[in-house]
């Protein structure tokens, strides 16, 4: 009985620990959510008030970036920033540099500053350090921010009191800094991933322009037009973006047909203009095979659909084409009826415009028309450069 008591005893501060471990956790958990959709600036500066107010101890704190050889501060908490900004110290400096090189795996570590060696710091440094109350008699918690085994940061939090940093503050630092760093892992990920993706987009579109001459330009401005479109349609930012990529993407098929169809001088026969019809199968069926770009492949094979049913390939109308199919084929026919053709020469903007207006609810979509209007007029019917 006695020894049970004796246990119970000693076990009770760490379940009590265990306890407050268990709430953070859920707090990070809850704040996790929407850490995903956030960008860097507001992801590090979430992820740094969340863990400052999550560590009792922390009188004061900031988070460092590195940028090339320099840490620098991003955030801080109880300090002044633009003092905090002239400490920006290199990666050989400080008292951080033994710890965090060394190691490949991400911790936190305290450190107690006791004094500043005056042979280590210029006069300069120490009186930055005194206006900060950083030149002695306090501990820093810090732990990196790693990315492929590589430092890109530095998360410090100090306390300026005897009693330094508990256990379980450490262990949460350690947790945020693996956080961060998988954040920052993700990013540069997203970043390899878009360089890729523009790779393939930039290899197709030139392509297109050696296969069929005249639409050298068209792709670019038939983004532009149906980028502005779409934003001021109201639509998201993600939506913006696909609609971009697919307007610049729309007449992928063409490098199915043949080229002799493409660059003939002089209108199209029936079969001629049935086999150019193809190319937004083409489309489609060259874009699918893109990881991620099923959605785009979809505007694509639709750009030539019309509000009114009369288009292809599918002649489906209203509703049952998705509504940014309209936006690019809006901007194509625009660009189209702007540029000479073999056949008849380029239509003055005005008069693309009353042809437009005068499709709206049969060829067009009548809300994007009525926006293309609004766009048109407020540039006096400049489309160029967007
Ligand atoms: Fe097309």
């Amino acid at each position: 009985m006695a020894s049970s008591i004796g246990r119970d005893e000693e076990r009770t501060p760490k379940r009590r620990e265990d306890d407050r471990l268990y709430d953070n956790i859920s707090v990070i958990i809850d704040s996790l959510e929407g850490l995903g959709k956030l960008d860097k600036a507001e992801f590090l500066k979430e992820a740094f008030e969340s863990v400052f107010g999550l560590i009792p101890e922390a009188q004061k704190g900031s988070l460092y970036e590195l940028v090339g050889e320099q840490y620098r501060p991003v955030f801080c908490r109880g300090y002044d920033f633009d003092l905090l900004s002239r400490l920006a110290f290199g990666v050989a400096e400080a008292f951080i540099d033994f710890h965090i090189e060394r190691d490949s795996s991400i911790d936190a570590f305290e450190t107690r500053i006791t004094g500043r060696d005056p042979a280590h710091f210029s006069p300069e440094t120490l009186e930055i350090f005194r206006k900060l109350g950083t030149l002695s008699g306090f501990s820093s918690l810090y732990a990196p921010i790693k990315v492929e085994g590589k430092t890109q940061g530095l998360i410090c939090l100090e306390n300026f009191s005897d009693d330094g940093f508990s256990s379980l503050s450490r262990k949460v630092l350690k947790f945020y800094a693996r956080l961060i760093s998988q954040f920052y892992t993700q990013k540069l990920q997203q970043e390899r991933e878009t360089r890729r993706y523009k790779e393939i987009v930039d290899a197709l579109v030139s392509a297109i322009e050696v296969m069929d001459k005249y639409t050298e330009g068209h792709s670019h401005r038939v983004v532009g037009f149906s980028r502005s479109l779409a934003k001021r349609l109201g639509l998201s930012d993600a939506e913006v973006s696909e609609i971009g990529t697919a307007a610049i993407l729309h007449d992928v098929g063409k490098l199915g047909i043949p080229s002799d169809i493409l660059r003939k001088p002089g209108r199209l026969t029936k079969e001629e203009f049935a086999i150019v019809q193809m190319h937004t199968a083409n489309s489609r069926k060259i874009l699918s095979e893109i990881q991620g770009f099923e959605r785009i492949a979809e505007l694509a094979y639709y750009h030539h659909e019309r509000f009114d049913g009369k288009g292809y390939p599918e002649g489906i109308s209203g509703d049952a084409v998705p509504f940014g199919a309209y936006v690019i084929g809006l901007a194509d026919a625009f660009d189209a009826m702007t540029s000479n053709r073999s056949y008849r020469p380029a239509m003055t903007p005005d008069q693309a415009f009353s042809i437009i207006k005068e499709g709206s609810g049969s060829q067009f979509h009548p809300r994007i028309v009525e926006v293309a209007v609004t766009i048109f007029n407020e540039r006096q019917g400049n489309l160029d450069g967007f």
